[in-house]
């Protein structure tokens, strides 16, 4: 069975919104598929994801309340099958952070996503909540591709 790790900087804004919208998706095709969301930094560990990025969730419908921030760890790396950073900066970090013994394969988010290969997912922490809504539309692009090429492969 496929699992999914989606990575950002504090596990509470990009990557609880790219793991939402992945379950949904997952729902939707009926797949069996393992999706999980953490940061690479801890500052925000046990918090709820940010309001702004809850209401914007809602606002399509994917409750994302229940989810908690956590810091990704060494066993992440042999837990999941996919590891998927939010952008390049995070991507690098996993890179520093995976154990010798490591089988999960990392990517970029968007690099999952046809025209938008090698970009960033940008952090919409510091900005307006219409940022969150920027944010969706890339993270939910990305959900439909991942899940209808799980669907594929299954
Ligand atoms: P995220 O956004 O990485 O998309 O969850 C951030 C949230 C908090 C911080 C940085 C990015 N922070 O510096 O606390």
């Amino acid at each position: 069975m496929a699992s999914i790790l989606f990575v950002c900087l504090g596990n509470i804004c990009r990557s609880p919104l790219a793991e939402g919208a992945l379950r949904a998706e997952s729902a939707r095709l009926k797949l069996d598929l393992i999706v999980d969301s953490a940061g690479t930094g801890n500052w925000h560990a046990g918090e709820p994801p940010d309001e702004r990025a809850q209401r914007t969730a809602l606002k399509h419908g994917v409750d994302i309340s229940a989810l908690r921030a956590r810091q990704v760890t060494r066993a992440d790396f042999r837990r999941f099958s996919h590891i998927i950073a939010l952008d390049h900066e995070n991507l690098a970090n996993l890179r520093k952070l995976a154990p010798p013994d490591a089988t999960a394969e990392l990517s970029l988010l968007l690099d999952h996503v046809p025209g938008r290969e090698g970009q960033a997912v940008t952090d919409p922490w510091f900005g307006e909540e219409a940022g969150f809504e920027i944010t969706w539309a890339e993270v939910s692009a990305a959900a439909r591709t991942l899940a209808e090429a799980l669907r594929r492969d299954r």
